[in-house]
């Protein structure tokens, strides 16, 4: 029976592809309001895909971008199994870095290049093609499905959230399942068990009320760049640990045993170093560069704007300068308690003359799940069948908002399993998914659903 499937997922591939293509030629970028109805072509893109798919699918308006529901609710008995996934992609600057166009998809050495790819588009696609070849080859699923792909992501889930909670019938589900991470390298398949949680704003500094000239007026009034950039200083000391009063309080620090796995992993830093370009590793000392990333707190600038930037010289002191901030966050951080913590220590060094604006963007918990659950269980055969190795269990950095909803409002663990790779240049430029993982995630995809109907529930 499953090796109609695959045989199915074979034939099609090529389809599959094309389609994808189809896809990310829509720059669905949902930080960017003038793409707004670029945004929703995307949505739509993605409810005509699961019902070719055989779901019954409808968009679900929110205050911001549009939500794709998608169901198949007849495998009495079974599991069901929420997918989620989103079709926004990041804004795709700088513009000038792109090999080729960010929304004109182009597939070299292997591997599909276009902004959204691996994030998320291509990962998420897999499961849809999975349904689509179990429906098609056996006109049903072994096991419930509901979909839930949105299109704010990439700027909070504000509105998810919202969502999940007035239709908790809609969502009502006993696992989650989610393809928005990485493996954990090329050729090695990995199962996430743990995802660091983020806190974002922007502070603006006012200082006079129009830039002046630098040598009539400079000296005698606090320079905005000037003073931003000494609170930005301020953030770390010089062992790399942030400053903020309280910000390690909640930190579950790692154990020894996690240490131990972390440290089993291959891990090559020289490596590391050159795919990134860099000639050092940094960080918070006496921590290894993977619990660095993956189960230690940061606080980032993401961007920092004042003054001419413009081609020559032009001397001013600037009216304003700009700073967007994100921290990290692991277990039990809590990001609204932070963000606060974060707004008043940073008014504290405001030096005299400036004031300052204070923008809270978005937040959520970073979290751990316990992998002995028999849904990754079956999801380590899956992976296993279909990459032909064994997924290694690996924490991430970044962070997904809406795991934490799942767990909190819905009571659902989430499985994430991811096809990319980190060094598919997500948000960046040049972002892109290699073939071979589209294939091989479909086919794990396809055969979870076969492994989880064995599951009581
Ligand atoms: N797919 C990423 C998250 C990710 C990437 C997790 C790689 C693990 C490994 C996701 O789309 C993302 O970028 N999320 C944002 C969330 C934020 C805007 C709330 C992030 O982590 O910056
Ligand atoms: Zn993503």
């Amino acid at each position: 029976m499953v090796e109609h499937v695959r045989d199915y997922l074979e034939q099609h591939q090529e389809r599959f592809v094309g389609e994808l293509v189809e896809f990310l030629k829509i720059p669905s970028v949902s930080a960017d309001s003038t793409l707004k109805a670029e945004t929703r072509r995307g949505a739509e893109f993605v409810q005509q895909q699961m019902k070719a798919a055989g779901l019954e699918s409808r968009l679900i308006e929110t205050a911001g971008h549009p939500i794709v529901y998608g169901s198949w609710k007849k495998a009495e008995g079974k599991p069901t199994v929420l997918v989620y996934g989103h079709y926004d992609v990041q804004p795709p600057d700088p513009l000038d870095q792109w090999e080729t166009p960010p929304f004109e998809p182009d597939i070299r050495d292997g591997h599909i290049y276009a902004r959204g790819a691996t994030d998320d588009k291509g990962q998420m696609y897999t499961h849809i093609k999975s349904v689509e070849a179990w429906m098609k080859t056996q006109g049903e699923l072994p096991v419930n499905v509901v979909f839930v792909i949105e299109g704010e992501e990439e700027v909070g889930s504000d509105n998810l959230d919202r969502f999940l909670a007035e239709n908790k019938d809609l969502v009502a589900c006993d696992i989650a399942v989610i393809s928005d991470t990485s493996q954990y390298a090329p050729g090695i398949p990995a199962i996430t068990y743990g995802l660091r949680g983020i806190l974002a704003c922007e502070v603006i500094v006012n200082g006079p009320r129009q830039d002046l000239h630098s040598g009539v007026f400079g000296g005698a009034v606090t320079n905005p760049a000037n003073g931003l950039a000494r609170m930005v200083a301020a953030l770390h000391d010089d062992q790399g640990r942030v400053q903020i009063p309280g910000f390690y309080d909640n930190v579950i620090e790692l154990k020894q045993e996690e240490r131990d796995q972390f440290a089993a992993l291959p891990f090559d830093e020289a490596k590391f170093m050159s795919d990134l370009g860099v000639k050092a590793v940094s960080g918070e000392a006496d921590f290894s560069t993977l619990e660095r990333r993956w189960a230690r707190p940061t606080c980032d600038v993401n961007g920092m704007v004042s003054g001419y930037t413009g081609e020559g010289p032009k001397t001013i002191v600037p009216a304003q300068a700009r700073v967007k901030i994100s921290c990290r966050l692991v277990p039990d951080q809590d990001p609204a308690a932070l963000t606060r913590a974060l707004e008043q220590f940073l008014l504290e060094q405001l030096p005299a003359g400036l004031t300052m604006q204070f923008i809270d963007y978005h937040g959520c918990k970073g979290l751990v799940f316990d992998f002995n659950s028999p849904y990754m269980a079956a999801a380590r055969t899956a992976i296993e069948q279909a990459f032909g190795t064994a997924p290694v269990m690996i924490r991430e950095g970044g962070s997904i908002p809406v795991v934490e909803t799942f767990q909190s409002l819905v009571g659902v663990e989430t499985l994430l399993l991811g096809w990319g790779q980190n060094t598919d240049n997500l948000h960046s430029p040049n972002e892109r998914f290699s073939l071979e993982a589209f294939r091989q995630g479909t086919l794990a995809s396809a055969l979870l659903w076969q492994e989880m109907a064995n599951i009581q529930v």
